[in-house]
């Protein structure tokens, strides 16, 4: 039998029998709540601890097109595409592609630059960063290439035993699911699923249901912050609250969240949380971070053996090889990107999009939402009547060069539009143009 990450299974539960954070009890996602204190340019987390009013820290409110057209003009992307599957992968504005370039070459006119070690204080300094950008401690966070790395650290390195069950969603994504069925299989763990309606329309009869099936071999909740088929906000708050009254700890996939609407890891109250910087933090593709909390860093196993013996240092998740250290050092120049347009203002355009082209052809008869708008950013999915998606998604690419992605999986139909914060207003138009045309005329044959 493996040796434990540090002491016994016992240890493992006994800490994480969890505090319920006093005041934030909340079903309602934080893509709602206004006045979220992160992001602002005056300050974020740092200003609330020093005991600034949150209110003080509110959105300035949709910005005229004019802003926006300068916020275009900071990608190189190709404008003959239309890209509405951000939800894949966000492009980098312009300085974060000079930053890596910058690094890069930096590496090969110096190659031992490309040793972590000789980079080491601008890797604490990302690291930081990070850390006031989520609202924790740097030492709680460990830099990875994306959400599927960061969530497998967790999912295959923590203690379990048969029997031992992990409970999950229907709605998380496949590779994450994945792991913990490897886990069923190798080990005999058991995997829970509780099901997603589609649409979610009551967060809190999912929330109990989510309840319900926790039991007393539950030793770990998996879940994801928003559903990669649907766009979904989830109802994390509601869950890990229900987990830490039992005792058991929270593991979130926060891939298409972080960088996308405003919330911190105490809005979460979450013990563990992996997300990619390429999706909505536009950051280096192949970048992301782990957030664990500080007392469980010991009991979580590394994938890949480190050298170091200290198992409470988060950094012992990074040992990894050798790797190439421009992306993660230009990491700095996205969270500067993002936070000079402020993470309220990239929630409101994303929105405003939305609405731009959901509010003109959302309501026609042949549209059917798998969305509920309400706990939904920029994702939403829609099917159309009697078009197969993957006949839809290859019509719009090959035809107009316009990239939404098909999904007819796990009960959900329909393409997935997720416009970016560099989407213009043209780019929708011609977008809705294509399928009012499709919706009056069906696909050409
Ligand atoms: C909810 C969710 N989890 C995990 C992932 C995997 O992200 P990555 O490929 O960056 O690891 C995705 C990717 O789209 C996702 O949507």
């Amino acid at each position: 039998m493996l040796p434990r990450p540090h002491n016994s299974r016992r240890s493992f539960l006994r800490h994480s029998t969890f505090a319920v954070a006093a005041g934030l009890v909340s079903t309602l996602p934080p893509a709602l709540r206004r006045g979220s204190n992160r992001g602002s340019r005056l300050g974020g987390r740092s200003a609330t601890r020093r005991g600034v009013d949150p209110s003080a820290l509110r959105s300035e409110g949709p910005k005229d097109e004019r802003f926006w057209f300068e916020v275009q003009q900071a990608f190189d992307i190709d404008r003959s595409i239309i890209h509405l599957n951000n939800g894949g992968v966000n492009p980098s504005p312009d300085t974060v592609v000079r930053s890596l370039r910058a690094h890069y070459s930096e590496s090969n006119r110096y190659p031992f630059y490309a040793h972590r070690g000789n980079v080491a204080s601008q890797v604490e300094a990302v690291r930081k960063q990070l850390a006031d950008e989520f609202g924790c401690d740097a030492d709680e966070i460990a830099l990875t290439r994306n959400t599927s790395e960061g969530m497998e650290i967790v999912e295959l390195g923590v203690a379990l035993e048969p029997g031992d069950e992990v409970l999950t969603t229907t709605h998380d994504y496949p590779r994450i699911l994945a792991a913990l069925r490897q886990r069923a299989d190798r080990e005999g763990i058991v995997v829970k699923e509780v099901d997603v309606p589609v649409p979610l329309d009551d967060a809190e009869a999912f929330v109990r249901r989510m309840e319900a099936a926790m039991t007393r071999r539950t030793r770990l909740v998996v879940m994801c912050h928003l559903v990669d088929l649907t766009g979904q906000i989830l109802p994390v708050r509601g869950v890990v609250d229900a987990a830490h009254r039992k005792g058991i700890p929270v593991l979130v996939d926060g891939a298409q969240t972080f960088g996308q609407f405003p919330f911190t890891q105490r809005d979460l109250g979450c013990d563990f949380f992996a997300t990619s910087l390429h999706k909505w933090m536009m950051g280096p593709q192949g970048t992301g971070f782990l957030y664990i909390r500080r007392d469980l860093i010991p009991h979580v196993w590394p994938l890949i053996a480190p050298e170091t013996e200290d198992v409470a240092d988060i950094r012992k998740f990074e040992d990894v090889g050798t790797q190439s250290m421009a992306p993660l050092l230009a990491i700095s120049d996205a969270l500067a990107f993002s936070r000079s347009i402020g993470i309220d203002a990239k929630r409101d355009r994303l929105l405003q999009l939305r609405g731009m082209w959901h509010g003109e052809i959302g309501d026609h008869d042949r549209v059917r939402l798998q969305t509920n708008l309400a706990t939904a950013c920029s994702l939403v999915t829609v099917d159309v009547d009697g078009i197969a998606p993957i006949e839809l998604r290859n019509y719009l690419w090959d035809v107009h060069r316009i990239r939404v992605r098909p999904i007819d999986d796990r009960g959900v139909r329909g393409i997935r539009v997720s416009p970016g914060i560099y989407t213009s207003v043209n780019d929708l138009e011609r977008f809705v143009g294509v399928m009012r045309q499709v919706l009056r005329d069906g696909l050409p044959s």
